[in-house]
């Protein structure tokens, strides 16, 4: 059996944003849009996306940067097609690390929704040919939105 070609994509979405509060905001509203167009729900997709642009742009905390945002679709031999987001920032010192919150702490449960939420999800260095800094990565699977005809790009 054909084994999915994770370096080419059959759908892909890159475009960076400034490191801000409406930054994050931004790059959900335009992914999620993109996704959309795609033809695809985006329930899943929105928070995670959500939550690894707020990270990027909360943690990460050089002034004046920029992270970039990522989508991937990949269509497989057999099963549903799946989304790989990435959230690359500009710090390598600081990896994500799921806290356990107590009922009193109000943050601290964003990778917890991540990690409930997503089949697989990481982090890595990047390499200095791709930039500094880091990748934050969730990959989940898609639904295709019902529609009269089927509107996706092939
Ligand atoms: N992009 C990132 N860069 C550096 N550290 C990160 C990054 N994302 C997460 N972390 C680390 O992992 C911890 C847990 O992240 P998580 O998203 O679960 O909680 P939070 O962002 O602190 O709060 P919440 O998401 O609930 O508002 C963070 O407090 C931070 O120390
Ligand atoms: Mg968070």
């Amino acid at each position: 059996m054909k084994i999915t070609d994770y370096s080419r994509p059959a759908l892909r979405f890159g475009m960076l944003f400034t490191s801000s509060t409406k930054g994050a905001r931004l790059s959900r509203r335009i992914a999620v849009s993109r996704l959309t167009e795609w033809g695809y729900a985006t329930d899943t997709a929105a928070l995670l996306i959500s939550e690894l642009a707020t990270n990027a742009v909360t943690h990460c905390c050089v002034p004046q940067r920029w992270f970039l945002l990522r989508m991937d679709v990949h269509r497989h031999r057999a099963g549903p097609d799946t989304l790989r987001v990435e959230a690359s920032d500009s710090c390598a010192d600081h990896h994500p690390k799921p806290g356990t919150p107590t009922d009193e702490d109000e943050s601290g449960r964003g990778l917890l929704l991540v990690d409930a939420l997503a089949t697989t999800w990481g982090s890595y260095t990047r390499s200095p040919e791709a930039g500094v800094g880091k990748t934050v990565w969730a990959e989940c699977v898609l639904e295709a939105v019902q529609c009269t005809a089927d509107t996706r790009p092939r």
